[in-house]
Formats: structure tokens, sequence, C-alpha cells
């Protein structure tokens, strides 16, 4: 295989959930200009318009699916519709997420659904539900955005750091049990990268205490996402199945 072969996902068509914004989107063109086709979904069609604009004007096809991935019956409807318009997706991305940050005592059971519906139950349905079509096929790669707190505890973010646990988990649950079946599930864990996710609640003094725990001294640039989910959609990673793979400017490495 040569160097381009091994990186190319020319003739691929990705799907990304939270394609719509930040990291969902970097990668999303990131795919494409990898060669993929590239979908994205999310529920607002502005910020899926964009999205696709710009990976169209990179040279590759878009089209939007508007979904709120917390609904199952929706998921379905987002299945039948990607499948029936533009074929089941070789790659798919699970950039949904919320957060919020809250003392752990504070939190109600209305945080705790919404947070747990789109960041584990959506990403769970979303794998299974596309995963047994990849199945049937034969071959597929499943990506999840995972999180530091899919590894540590962070404080006032209790049911975030829960939920992106579960992510790890059904990562490593879901690669043991399709790996024999041609369908590869992996993860990324970002370490921090300022977007609408955290960008209002972060205060200077949080900010100032995450970068003090990153040995790089600086927070992540969405683009130095793009080689980690490019590397894993690839046949490069052709043997690399439940990883969580983090890109964190060594915080995870770091013991102090
Ligand atoms: N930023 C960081 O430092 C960081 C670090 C580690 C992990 N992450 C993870 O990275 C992923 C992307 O976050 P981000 O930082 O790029 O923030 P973001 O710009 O807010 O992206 C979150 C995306 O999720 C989509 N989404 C939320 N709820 C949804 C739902 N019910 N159905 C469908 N789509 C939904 C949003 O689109 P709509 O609102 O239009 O639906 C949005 O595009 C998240 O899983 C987050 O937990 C972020």
């Amino acid at each position: 295989m040569t160097h381009e072969e091994r990186f190319t996902l020319e003739g691929l068509q990705a799907l990304v959930i939270g394609g719509g914004s930040g990291i969902g989107r970097a990668i999303a063109v990131g795919l494409a200009d990898a060669g993929a086709d590239v979908h994205v979904a999310g529920r607002r069609p502005e910020m899926l318009a964009q999205s696709c604009a710009l990976i169209q004007s990179h040279g590759a096809e878009s089209r939007a699916f508007c979904v709120d991935a917390a609904d199952l019956q929706a998921l379905e409807q987002l299945r039948a519709d990607v499948i029936g318009s533009v074929g089941l997706p070789d790659v798919l991305v699970n950039a949904q997420g919320v957060m919020r940050l809250k003392a752990a005592e504070e939190y109600d059971e209305a945080d705790y659904d919404r947070i747990m519906d789109t960041n584990a139950k959506s990403v769970w349905f979303a794998s299974t539900r596309f995963g047994s079509a990849m199945l049937e096929r034969g071959s597929g790669c499943i990506i999840g955005i995972a999180s530091l707190a899919s590894f540590r505890g962070f404080a006032r973010n209790g049911i975030y750091c829960m939920s992106k646990h579960a992510v790890r988990a059904l990562t490593e649950t879901l690669a043991s049990e399709w790996a024999a079946r041609g369908v590869r599930v992996n993860a990324i864990a970002p370490g921090f990268f300022m977007t609408d996710l955290n960008k209002d609640s972060m205060t200077d003094e949080r900010k100032q205490r995450a970068m003090s725990r990153i040995p790089m001294g600086r927070f992540g640039e969405l683009d130095e996402l793009v080689g980690a989910a490019v590397f894993l959609a690839s046949p490069a990673a052709r043997y690399v199945t439940g990883v969580t793979l983090a890109v964190d400017g060594g915080f995870l490495a770091a013991g102090m």
C-alpha cells in the first residue's frame, strides 16, 4: 500500500452528527479534504447549511440532515433518510454533545436527562442503528468524540463526566463485539478546545486551572483534531479498534 493509499478516504461516504459546529464541523471538513463526501446532522438547519457550504467549497458532496439525535424515533428516520439519499455511510462520527456545569447536589432530573440522552444514549443508538447496517454490509467505521472526562473526574461537571465515561465504555464494547465482522469502533478524546460548548461556561479561573495541567501550556486548535479522525477513518487504521485516542497536549500523561 502506498502512503497515499494508506490515508485516503477517496470514494467514502461519511456522516458527522454534530457536524454543524465546532469539533464536528472541523472533522467534517478534514474528512472531505482526505477525499470523502461528508454529510452533516444536527438540530439547527442554518448551522448545517453553513457546514455543507464549507465542505462543498473543499470539493466534496455534502447534504444536511436535521435531527434531534436524543430522540430514538428521529434517529431511525435519520438512518432511513441517509441510506435512502446518499447510501449507508462508511464512516459515522458521533460529535453531538452538551455540557452544563453545576455543583453535583444542584443538578435536577431535567439536566441529567438532557446530558445523558445527548451524550450517551444518542451515541449508543446512532452507533448501533447505523452499526447494524454496517455489520450486514461487513464494513464500517464509527468514531465517537469522548473527552478527558472519559478518564478523569472534573468538579462541577459530574453528569457530563458520567456520559463521557459511557462513550469510552461503549467504544470498547462495540469494538470487541464487532471486530471480527468488519466494523471498527474508536473514539477521540479532545483536550480543551474553545467552542460553543464551553466558551461561555469556562470562567477565567477554570481556564487557568485547566491550562496549568496541560504540559504543552495551551488549549488545542480545532485543526489539531483532524489528523486523528482521518487516521481512524483511513485504511492506515484497519487493525485499530476500541481505542480512545487522546489529543490533549499531554494532559492525561501528566501526573501533576
Ligand atoms: N470543546 C471541547 O473542549 C471538548 C472537549 C472534549 C470533548 N468535546 C466533545 O466534542 C463534541 C463536540 O462539541 P464542541 O466542543 O464542538 O461543541 P459544539 O460546537 O457545541 O458542538 C456540539 C454539537 O452537537 C450538536 N448537538 C447537540 N445536541 C444534539 C442533539 N440532540 N441532536 C443532534 N445534534 C446535537 C450541536 O448541534 P445542534 O445544536 O444544532 O443540534 C453541535 O453541533 C461534544 O461531544 C463534546 O462533548 C468537546
